[in-house]
């Protein structure tokens, strides 16, 4: 039996001011985007921001629905109009942010479990990694360079892709 670890690297920062300022108006794309946001069931707005290779930024929001299950996150709301409209243009970032007026949000929020499964389909489909950047408005960032980091045993087998 051996034991092993796994490190992860990430980046911290005390606010948007820090960051490049590209990275500044991505996550501002984010906040914009949460204006589309459909959660009268959560009342939680989501919104998620990707940079392409061009320059093209592409928005997304939550889009809830009654039947709950057939609801969607900000993320893969922008990821699935991305791959079904640009997919040749890689994504190199997405920034994502979320309000309520419920409570204070006081830490970035994370991308949910389907939402990793689904930036990591298009890392490997577009063969580059997505920078992933966590806005917490008012508050911290949080960058983390690539999809592997959150998903580090994630599901690979390179027989079962074309
Ligand atoms: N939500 C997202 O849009 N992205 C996430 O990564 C986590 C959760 C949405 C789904 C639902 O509309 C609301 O936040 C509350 O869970």
């Amino acid at each position: 039996m051996t034991k092993q670890e796994i490190t992860i690297a990430f980046e911290n920062y005390n606010d948007l001011s820090e960051l490049e300022k590209d990275d500044q108006a991505l996550c501002r794309e984010a906040v914009k985007a949460m204006d589309n946001s459909h959660s009268p069931y959560s009342k939680f707005k989501v919104g998620a921001a990707l940079r392409l290779h061009s320059g093209k930024i592409i928005r997304g929001s939550n889009q809830e629905n009654v039947a709950y299950p057939s609801g969607l996150c900000a993320e893969r709301t922008a990821l699935f109009h991305w791959g079904a409209n640009y997919p040749t243009d890689a994504i190199e970032s997405i920034a994502v942010t979320a309000h309520t007026d419920e409570f204070m949000i006081e830490q970035p929020v994370t991308p949910c479990g389907s939402c990793l499964q689904v930036l990591a389909e298009y890392e490997k489909k577009q063969n580059s990694r997505i920078r992933v950047i966590l806005y917490c408005i008012g508050g911290p960032v949080m960058i983390i360079g690539g999809i592997e980091s959150f998903l580090p045993f994630l599901f690979f087998e390179h027989r079962l892709s074309v």
